[in-house]
């Protein structure tokens, strides 16, 4: 409950390296795909891009934005284009649907977000920390294409990970008593 209750977000921005090792992203990947999953379907994938594999998503990045993109915002493109680079690690996290299934959809989409949590999670109890995240870059058929995820395909997250420099202030969570009631059914 204390890991559970510690959890945090911490932006890209605020990501130094170290990130993750091979044996701890291992360690974290073990934990996180003990994901729920109806029927067993695993109807998502994660890549992982690291070291020089940034720079060169970031080009593939650029790339599309100049291809879909008309007129261009220079300082949307600039941020889009820095989004790989600023932590030591980046997964992207996609979806890979079971068609036609009789587990909707929606319910194979649920298990990726599950997993994109628990990525978070296991990060973060391995002593990393990540952040979830998404934008233009998570829609752009070039950028699926550049990643080789299918257009029909949906990219569910882009969880970047390394060593908070900063964490951030505390931010109010919802209170109890506005999201959770009790049903009595009478
Ligand atoms: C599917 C999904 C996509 C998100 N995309 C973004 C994003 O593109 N940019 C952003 O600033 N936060 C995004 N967030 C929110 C952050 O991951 C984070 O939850 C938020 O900053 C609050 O911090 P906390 O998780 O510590 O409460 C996204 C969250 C989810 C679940």
């Amino acid at each position: 409950m204390e890991l559970l209750n510690a959890r945090r977000s911490v932006p890209s921005i605020d990501l130094r390296e170290p990130g993750p090792d091979a044996a701890t992203l291992e360690r974290i990947f073990t934990a996180a795909l003990r994901v729920p999953d109806h029927g067993g379907l695993t109807p998502w994938r994660i890549q992982i891009i690291a070291g020089a594999a940034r720079q060169r998503f970031s080009a593939a990045i650029a790339a599309a934005y100049a291809a879909e993109v008309t007129p261009p915002d220079e300082a949307k493109a600039a941020k889009l284009v820095g989004g790989p680079l600023r932590a030591p690690l980046l997964l992207v996290v996609s979806s890979k649907l079971r068609r036609p299934h009789k587990v909707p959809e929606g319910e194979q989409l649920l298990s990726g977000g599950a997993l994109c949590q628990n990525i978070l999670l296991a990060a973060q109890a391995a002593g990393f920390s990540g952040f979830w995240y998404t934008g233009w870059t998570a829609y752009s058929p070039g950028v699926k294409r550049a990643l080789g995820i299918e257009l029909s395909e949906h990219i569910l997250g882009y969880i970047a990970l390394g060593t908070a420099g900063r964490v951030p202030q505390e931010r109010p969570r919802p209170a109890i008593a506005d999201v959770v009631s009790e049903w009595r059914g009478e």
